[in-house]
């Protein structure tokens, strides 16, 4: 889905999000956050690419050229990649803001591996549409329909070199797996969490993630939509 929101697309950097209104009727105080697929700063737009689960969802599903929504944003931190080679490894709609990266950062991607993991062909996204052309995709499905089989983490070690920096963003198994592997392999990881959130921007404390070391008991915890939503996937409890 394309909005037109000038403000909101040129300013929006990759990992950020827009918190949408998008059922304002059903549950007009929580808005839906969706990280950004691709802006266009120049013309004033951005895009979003979602999966249809819920009342919200339904509605932006349902709406028409023209339509209206109020929208948020960008919220949460720009994440600005290490330099080297970089291993994205998306699951569902984690391979959103991923994309962003790509699209954002043309002069890293013929330095950017891309492993995409769905459960079979058909849950697969269109890739092509997704993705800039030039960037180096392997996919695997759990059932063997097309791609690899079996997990998308069983790629890692292959297409990692002993300085990758791995950014993952999918559904928390597998990111929490991803963590496990890229530590047992002395990799630097990041991670892209989906927590599930209310305001996006730090008020309601809704979408906390515990840290593993930490000196102060009151920094244990830290919000994803303002300390995130990307985090050392090393440095928290899965
Ligand atoms: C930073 C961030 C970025 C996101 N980016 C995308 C994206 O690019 N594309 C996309 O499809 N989705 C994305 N999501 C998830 C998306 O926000 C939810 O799918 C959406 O809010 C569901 O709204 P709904 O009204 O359709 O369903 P709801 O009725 O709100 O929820 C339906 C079901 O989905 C679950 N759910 C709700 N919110 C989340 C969530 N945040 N994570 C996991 N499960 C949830 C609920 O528990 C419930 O079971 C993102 C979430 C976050 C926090
Ligand atoms: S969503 Fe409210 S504090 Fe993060």
């Amino acid at each position: 889905m394309r909005l037109d929101a000038r403000p909101i697309a040129q300013s929006a950097g990759p990992a950020q999000f827009v918190q949408i209104l998008a059922d304002p009727v059903g549950s007009p105080y929580l808005r839906r956050p969706f990280s950004f697929l691709r802006v266009d700063r120049d013309a004033g737009w951005f895009e979003i690419y979602y999966d249809v689960i819920g009342p919200g969802t339904r509605r932006l599903q349902e709406a028409r050229p023209g339509d209206a929504f109020n929208a948020l944003g960008p919220l949460g931190r720009v994440f600005d990649p290490p330099e080297g080679h970089l291993l994205l490894v998306a699951g569902g709609v984690g391979i959103v803001p991923l994309a962003f990266l790509a699209w954002d950062h043309p002069e890293r991607r013929l330095s950017t591996t891309l492993l995409m993991g769905a459960n079979t062909a058909t849950r697969l996204p269109d890739l092509d549409a997704l993705l800039p052309a030039d960037l180096v995709r392997h996919v695997s499905t759990d059932d063997g329909t097309t791609g690899h089989a079996g997990f998308v983490t069983d790629l890692i070690e292959q297409h990692a070199t002993p300085t990758t920096a791995v950014l993952t963003c999918g559904p928390h198994a597998m990111m929490a797996r991803v963590a496990q592997i890229t530590a047992e392999l002395s990799l630097s990881c990041y991670a892209s969490l989906e927590n599930h959130m209310a305001c996006g921007f730090g008020a309601c404390v809704g979408c906390v993630v515990e840290y593993r070391e930490s000196d102060r008991e009151d920094e244990r915890y830290r919000r994803v939509c303002l300390d995130g939503p990307v985090v050392d996937a090393h440095g928290i409890v899965w």
